[in-house]
């Protein structure tokens, strides 16, 4: 468990390492995850949960290889409405049928390629537990705001404009996902990180009360990697990782989670 303290109170947070496939995968891919989760029932890291999000073309098979694995299932953005005329669009609802129970909104490719602006993001997070799922709200600066220093004010504005009112930390998590970080292979320092995390918690607390950002995951994501991923998971108020290029692989996936085996946090 990883300890957050807030408002003076200590909350124990199980980590949470979620794969995001992004736009990659076809059927063959599906042996990555059957070679996860053998991975994982031989050698178990009971510290921490495993998700991962495939493209929805692969959801349901994604959850008959998973079944009864623990291993949850994610998918990586949904329509904001339940149904209707949305050509080419997936509702949350057919999420869950799919099998999955989480959905990433606002990742920012999405963001970016799409235009979704933060009121879009709310909706969809709206609509992620309308159908029962947990919403993965994505948020992170890019890299002009970054080093122009504006990083704190433009998470502190994401989150109040994508995160609704009525999160719950047994819903909701929090990823930190700096744009310029997103497949560069660039990070930013642990400090860093912590200071990032350590505002993301104080601003829930302020919209959501000091419980439920107490409790909340807050994911660190953006270029985690197996030979990273130590400095990066044990900064305070980081609980897990949202990891892209290196969830493709089981055997990298599975490295970066091995970090928290034995680590009796
Ligand atoms: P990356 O992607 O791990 O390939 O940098 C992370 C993400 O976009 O979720």
């Amino acid at each position: 468990m990883v300890i957050a303290r807030i408002g003076g109170r200590v909350t124990r947070i199980k980590p949470l390492v979620a794969g995001n496939w992004k736009m990659n995968g076809l059927g063959g891919s599906l042996s990555e995850l059957a070679a996860l989760r053998d991975h994982l029932a031989a050698s178990p890291v009971p510290e921490a949960d495993a998700m991962m999000c495939p493209p929805a073309t692969l959801l349901t098979r994604a959850h008959e290889v998973l079944s009864g694995s623990g291993i949850l299932l994610g998918a990586q953005d949904c329509s904001p409405h339940p149904s209707g005329a949305h050509t080419g669009d997936i509702s949350a609802e057919m999420l869950a049928d799919a099998g999955a129970t989480a959905v990433i909104v606002g990742h920012s490719e999405r963001r970016h390629d799409h235009g979704e602006t933060d009121a879009e993001v709310h909706a969809k997070a709206l609509a992620a537990y309308r159908a029962g799922l947990t919403a993965i709200i994505c948020i992170g600066e890019t890299e002009e705001q970054y080093r122009e220093g504006h990083t704190l004010d433009v998470l502190r504005s994401q989150l109040e404009g994508s995160v609704p009112e009525g999160a719950r930390a047994g819903t909701t998590i929090v990823a930190y996902e700096p744009v310029w970080a997103i497949g560069t292979g660039l990070t930013p320092t642990p400090p860093e990180v912590a200071q990032v995390h350590g505002l993301i918690r104080t601003v829930l607390g302020q919209m959501l009360g000091d419980s439920e950002a107490g409790a909340m995951r807050l994911l660190y994501g953006g270029s985690v990697k197996p030979s990273n991923a130590a400095d990066l998971l044990f900064v305070p108020d980081v609980n897990g990782a949202l990891v892209g290029g290196a969830s493709l692989k089981a055997k990298d996936f599975y490295e970066i989670m091995s970090v928290y085996a034995g680590s009796g946090i």
